[in-house]
C-alpha cells in the first residue's frame, strides 16, 4: 500500500491555499497552508481514504478534546472529493512557526543547552501530565488518561519564545492510548520507546520514559541506549539498558543526572512513577 499522498495543488483544498511542505511521517505530509478568509497560516495533515484516514481522524478527535497551551490545537477536521473519485481528508491545525525540536537542535550544532532543554522539559512534562490526567473520550473509553505513546523530538514543535526558551506544543497523537490497565502498544520510535511499549504495553509512565529519553537526546545529542552496537535496534530496546547520562556528560549536576536516570529505568518498579514524580524529582 503507497501510504504517501499526492501532493496537493493550492486548489486542492477548499478555503486554503497549500504553500509548502513542512515535514513527511507515519501517516503521510503536513503542508503549511494559509486560510483565505484571514490569512491566518495553519498546518495541514492530508490523508487519502484507504491510507489512513481512520487514523488521522481519530488522532483529530484525541488532540481536539485535549486542549492546554503546551498542546498543539485543532482548526478544523474535513474531507474533500479527490481526483480519483474518492474521499481525501485532512486535519487543519495550529502552525508552529520554529518546526520541530529535532530541527531546532540540529540548528543548534546536535545539543540544547540546560537552560533550554529544562524549559521544553518543563512544558512537555506540563502538556503529559495534563493529558495523563484527562478524562476524555477515546476508543472504548467514555472518559480515560491519555498516554502519547510517542514523545520524541520531532513530536514536539516550538512556536514563538517563551521564558528561557520557545514555546512548546505537544503534537501527533496518532499512536496515544487510553490509560488503562493493560492498554497496549507496539508501535513508537524505537530509540525514546520504553521496553514495556515494545512488549506491548503502554502506561503513562512510559510516556515519562519518552520524556527523560527527548531530554537525554537534547543535552547529549544521543538517544540514552547505545544504538550503534551490531544488534538489531529491536533487541538493543530488549536487551541494552540506558547509558547512564553521566558516562556521555560527566559534569552535569549529580541531581539531575540521578533525576534522569531514574526515568529512564527499563524496570516500571524502579522507573520514576509518574509525570508528577518527574516534575517534583527535576525540582519544577
Ligand atoms: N503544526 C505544525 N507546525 C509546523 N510543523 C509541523 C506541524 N505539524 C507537523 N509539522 C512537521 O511535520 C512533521 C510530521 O508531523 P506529525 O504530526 O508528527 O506527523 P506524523 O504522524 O506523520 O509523524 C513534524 O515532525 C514537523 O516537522
Ligand atoms: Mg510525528
Amino acid at each position: 500500500m503507497n501510504r504517501s499522498p499526492r501532493p496537493p495543488s493550492s486548489r486542492s483544498i477548499p478555503g486554503y491555499r497549500v504553500l509548502r511542505t513542512l515535514g513527511r511521517g507515519a501517516l503521510g505530509t503536513v503542508h503549511l497552508g494559509q486560510r483565505e478568509a484571514d490569512g491566518r497560516f495553519v498546518a495541514i495533515k492530508w490523508v487519502h481514504r484507504d491510507a489512513g484516514a481512520s487514523e488521522l481522524v481519530r488522532e483529530a478527535e484525541i488532540t481536539a478534546q485535549l486542549v492546554h497551551p503546551n498542546i498543539i490545537d485543532v482548526i478544523e477536521t474535513g474531507s474533500l472529493a479527490s481526483e480519483d473519485g474518492g474521499d481525501d481528508l485532512f486535519v487543519a491545525m495550529e502552525y508552529c512557526p520554529g518546526g520541530d525540536l529535532q530541527q531546532r537542535i540540529q540548528r543548534r550544532g546536535g545539543s540544547l543547552d540546560l537552560d533550554e532543554a529544562l524549559s521544553v522539559t518543563r512544558q512537555l512534562l506540563d502538556a503529559l501530565a495534563f493529558a495523563h490526567a484527562s478524562r476524555i473520550e477515546i476508543d472504548d473509553c467514555a472518559a480515560c488518561g491519555v498516554i502519547h505513546c510517542d514523545i520524541k523530538p520531532q513530536n514536539l514543535l516550538l512556536g514563538t519564545a517563551h521564558e528561557g526558551g520557545p514555546l512548546v506544543k505537544v503534537t501527533d497523537f496518532g499512536l496515544a492510548q487510553a490509560a488503562f490497565a493493560g492498554a497496549g502498544a507496539a508501535f513508537g520510535t524505537l530509540p525514546f520507546m520504553a521496553r514495556e511499549q515494545l512488549e506491548g504495553r503502554a502506561l503513562p509512565q512510559t510516556d515519562v520514559f519518552g520524556a527523560a529519553a527527548t531530554l537525554y537526546y537534547m543535552l547529549t545529542g544521543s538517544p540514552p541506549r547505545d544504538f550503534g552496537v551490531a544488534l538489531a535496534p529491536e533487541h538493543v530496546v530488549l536487551g541494552r539498558a540506558p547509558i547512564p547520562i553521566l558516562n556521555r556528560l560527566p559534569l552535569l549536576p549529580p541531581a539531575l543526572a540521578g533525576a534522569i536516570d531514574r526515568a529512564l529505568h527499563d524496570s516500571l518498579s524502579e522507573r520514576t512513577p509518574s509525570v508528577l514524580a518527574f516534575q517534583a524529582d527535576l525540582g519544577f
